[in-house]
């Protein structure tokens, strides 16, 4: 069998109170294995379409897919089931929590895994070894770096392992340096076979991933592919090429639990 795309978005649109069009019917489907670059000038719908896919949000028309299930057709109660076992986000400022230190942040996201609290902070312990702040897992937020703080945000988004990671603008408030790392640890996790959308003003950035969507007016202008993906994969051809194999690891199919 075909595997589903992690994500589709068919004819999606989301209008707001007062006619504010955030997104006009946006087709897009992304397959298991993919590095997106969003692009696109301020207020043209990239995070409004970001929400969607991270079903925090819902559509006003048309339908969203993600892991082969209709976001409009869940309760509230799955849409947390499957964001807890298949999405992770990452954002601009971190979302930390203060007085917490790094073991904890990341071990909050497995909270809603079902994962007992001792394994929670063992796993927590991992993932940030594997963003290389093993050294730092004591530090609360006010005693990192951005981009360590960034680090920490990602072992919290990755220490269930997802099979979808979202970033907003993951490094928009890092210096370089510090965003060339997030960059490079997000292009090793998609090695391993993790599907990312990271949303980027820096065209530096969204020039290097193997894939751009390109956005103005609430809907998408250009999609363009470049070079072989980075991902784990047999290659596709083109935006909606179905691409066969699953991930490097085991994933666990369904929404509910
Ligand atoms: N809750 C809301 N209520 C009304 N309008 C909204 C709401 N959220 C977003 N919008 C509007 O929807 C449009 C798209 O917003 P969105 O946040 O998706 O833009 P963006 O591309 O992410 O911009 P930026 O690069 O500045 O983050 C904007 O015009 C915005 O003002
Ligand atoms: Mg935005």
């Amino acid at each position: 069998m075909t595997p589903s795309p992690v994500i589709e978005l068919r004819g999606a649109g989301k209008s707001y109170p007062g006619g504010v069009h955030a997104l006009r019917g946006v087709d897009l489907t992304v397959e298991e294995g993919e590095l997106v670059a969003v692009v696109g000038p301020s207020g043209s719908g990239k995070s409004t379409m970001l929400n969607l896919m991270g079903t925090l949000d819902r559509p006003t028309t048309g339908t969203v897919r993600i892991a082969g299930y209709d976001v409009s057709e869940l309760s509230d109660a799955r849409l947390s089931a499957l964001r807890a076992r298949h999405i992770g986000f990452v954002f601009q400022h971190f979302h930390l929590a203060a007085g917490r230190d790094a073991v904890d942040n990341v071990a909050d996201g497995l909270l809603y895994a079902g994962v007992p609290p001792k394994e929670r902070r063992a796993r927590a312990r991992e993932a940030l070894a594997g963003v290389g702040l093993d050294h730092r897992r004591s530090h609360t937020p006010n005693e990192l770096s951005g981009g360590e703080k960034q680090r920490v945000a990602i072992a919290r988004a990755l220490v269930g392992e997802p099979r979808l990671l979202l970033a907003d603008e993951p490094t928009g408030a890092l210096d370089t340096a510090s965003g060339a790392l997030v960059m490079e640890l997000l292009h090793r996790l998609n090695a391993s076979g993790t599907t990312i959308c990271v949303i980027t003003h820096d065209n530096e950035i969204a020039d290097a991933l193997p894939r751009r969507v390109r956005f103005r007016d609430g809907a998408i202008v250009s999609d363009l592919h470049s070079g072989p993906r980075t991902g784990s994969r047999t290659e596709g051809t083109g935006a909606c090429a179905r691409v066969e194999g699953a991930g490097s690891r085991a994933r666990t199919e369904g929404a509910g639990s």
